[in-house]
């Protein structure tokens, strides 16, 4: 095993494609789409990111629904997909996204550990409220962080700042999870330390940030983060 972190207080997880898997939105009407299912599903996500820098280049903020069913429309036109309730179906799936498989034991083992945790995402915060509940995973979660607050997107580091301030501690007290490699690359710029969760086998981002660590899935990490922290936190 990984050598534990130290002085690690609280687990700050990133929600879409960390903890809730994006694609399971496309997946539950890949019949319905057909053909472009996958080159939809990968479209879209791509394009609902893009627009986040985007907006927050153009100092254009708009809550994450709004830029995700936007994406949306885009990548069902640019696909040719016309099924009839698509749009509205999809969009409802996005907020009943399945965790991946491992996330309710691990979240059960950092709470069980006495390990404070958090969520910190681009959702606003209807979004995050819905998925959270959806999925039973509510009482899992100190906090629910959301760039709403600040009307701007990750990785601005008035977004990361949005877990410190809140939570009470320094950034590297704070152990960030993100699958999405550039941020993952902003959140260790701004200071946590980061366990990138590398789900696909992607490279490296060449981006600012130094990883603490890099992990196939958040199987490990309460291992990683109770070993050392029963001694250190308050
Ligand atoms: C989020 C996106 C980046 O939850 O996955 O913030």
């Amino acid at each position: 095993m990984a050598d534990p972190m130290n002085g690690i207080k609280a687990c700050v997880f990133d929600a879409y494609g960390t903890l809730f898997d994006f694609n399971s939105a496309v997946a539950r009407h890949r019949d319905a789409i057909g053909a472009q299912a996958d080159r939809l599903a990968e479209m879209w996500r791509a394009k609902q990111i893009s627009y986040t820098w985007l907006r927050s280049l153009m100092g254009a903020y708009a809550p994450f629904w709004q830029v995700t069913g936007e994406a949306l429309d885009h990548c069902l036109e640019a696909c040719g997909v016309t099924t009839p309730d698509i749009r509205d179906e999809l969009m409802n799936a996005y907020l009943r996204l399945d965790p991946f498989p491992e996330v309710p034991a691990m979240l059960q083992a950092l709470r069980d550990g006495g390990m404070h945790t958090a969520i910190l995402s681009n959702g606003d915060p209807g979004m995050l409220g819905e998925v959270v509940k959806n999925t039973g995973l509510r009482d899992h979660f100190d906090a629910l962080y959301s760039v709403d607050a600040v009307k701007v997107f990750k990785p601005d580091r008035r977004v990361y700042a949005l877990a410190t301030d809140g939570l009470g501690l320094a950034a590297r007290e704070i152990c960030f999870l993100s699958s999405n490699g550039w941020d993952a690359q902003g959140a260790a710029h701004f200071g946590f330390q980061v366990c990138w969760i590398n789900r696909s086998g992607a490279p490296r981002e060449r981006l600012p940030g130094l990883l603490a660590r890099e992990l196939r899935s958040l199987e490990p990490l309460p291992a990683l983060v109770l070993a050392t922290s029963a001694t250190t936190r308050s």
